[in-house]
């Protein structure tokens, strides 16, 4: 680990922290402002959910917009990406016989989501392909075309995928939907803070994104992006007092709850900025591709990526031969944990596979460690 800026985190020594995808990092430093909101709202709850609350969520969703090129007003707080996903998917009015367009590589829980709908609508969901490793921009956006036939009501993409940590042609696939008349709910549970965004250029119907995975939010921090017109009919999961008085009211109150993960992001942003910013981001990038590199030389393997563009994260193929399935994933992966670090391992394609992210903490010798330990693991499982 980076002994300065690890510093910065409550991370455990001796770990080899490189799975900051799954769950994010917040820096001590966040966690104070945090800390402060907190004390704010127990100090006093009456002035806090009557006055405090509303204006400082309102100045977070700017300060989050002039981050994501978007305007505030078209942001609304959500704990997650998972619920900000169910607040789109579960507004929208589906018939028998539509369909919702989602990618092969859809993260779980969305893929659940989108399942739900379908059962009570009648409608139907189909699943574009994504050859893995290596896929082709070029495929995907075929496979995407070949998938928007006439029922397809919206389509559900991915900007960075999970289990295949794939940085996906958004701009292209969100023109191609739109140009035959198909909606777009996107799912950038991890693009905020990894990759530079743009909302307003994207132009996509919905974007849903986390501040708490890659932008050093606290916990519990995701948002819903909806177009100006785009925002009628779309609530939160929780329905509450803001019930038709508009996008941001609907968000901004969804019944009590601790706020402060929100009320952060301006502490999260200026952390993000105080480490670089773009610089940190493409200096994340850059070492989540040396690490993969390193990594399929030394297991002998290859990358999931190839040589197209990649966000922070990156899939290495482990050196296994055995036949790879759900029960050998987990059991390596316990492994790694009992050895001191940390990776999702997945199956793709009857092979085993990792994943790694590379923070502002991690340095060349924390994916080096994990390397040393994934041999052992893999060996002795
Ligand atoms: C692509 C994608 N979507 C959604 C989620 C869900 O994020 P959360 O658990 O913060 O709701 C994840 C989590 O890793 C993800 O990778």
């Amino acid at each position: 680990m980076d002994a300065a800026i690890g510093g910065e985190f409550l991370l455990e020594e001796g770990f080899a922290t490189v799975n900051h995808g799954a769950y994010g990092a917040t820096p001590r430093a966040v966690l104070a402002a945090q800390d402060d909101w907190r004390a704010r709202m127990e100090r006093q709850p009456s002035r806090f959910f009557n006055g405090t609350i509303l204006p400082a969520l309102r100045s977070a969703a700017e300060e989050l917009g002039g981050f994501l090129g978007a305007r505030g007003v078209d942001i609304g707080f959500v704990g997650n990406a998972t619920e900000g996903m169910n607040g789109v998917l579960r507004s929208l009015a589906f018939a028998p016989g539509d369909e919702i367009v989602v990618l092969a590589h859809v993260y779980g829980a969305v893929r659940n989501t989108v399942r739900h709908v379908c059962s009570v609508s009648g409608a139907r969901m189909v699943e574009v392909p994504v050859a893995f490793p290596r896929p082709d921009d070029g495929e995907v956006l075929a496979g995407l075309a070949a998938a928007l036939g006439p029922r397809v009501r919206l389509a559900v993409l991915d900007h960075i995928t999970s289990s295949s940590a794939l940085l996906l042609p958004i701009v292209e696939m969100v023109a191609l939907c739109h140009a035959r008349g198909v909606k777009v709910l996107v799912d950038g549970a991890h693009a905020p803070g990894q990759v530079a965004l743009d909302l307003a250029a994207l132009d996509a119907d919905w974007y849903v994104g986390n501040c708490h995975k890659w932008l050093f939010a606290p916990k519990g921090c995701g948002f819903l992006w909806a177009r100006g017109d785009r925002q009628e009919g779309i609530h939160p999961a929780v329905i509450s007092h803001g019930y038709g008085q508009g996008f941001a009211a609907e968000f901004d109150w969804t019944g009590t709850r601790d706020p402060s993960a929100w009320l952060a992001v301006p502490a999260a942003l200026a952390f993000h900025a105080r480490l670089g910013g773009a610089g940190l981001m493409a200096r994340n990038v850059a070492l989540a591709a040396s690490a993969a590199a390193g990594l399929a030389a030394r297991f002998g393997t290859e990358t999931g990526a190839g040589n197209r563009a990649a966000g922070a994260m990156a899939t290495v193929r482990l050196p296994d031969g055995r036949p790879a399935d759900r029960a050998r994933a987990e059991a390596v992966r316990a492994r790694l944990l009992a050895m001191g670090t940390d990776v999702p391992v997945m199956v793709h394609n009857d092979r085993l596979w990792l994943r790694l992210s590379a923070q502002a903490y991690n340095d060349p010798a924390d994916f080096e460690r994990m390397g040393a330990l994934v041999t052992q693991a893999v060996a002795a499982v």
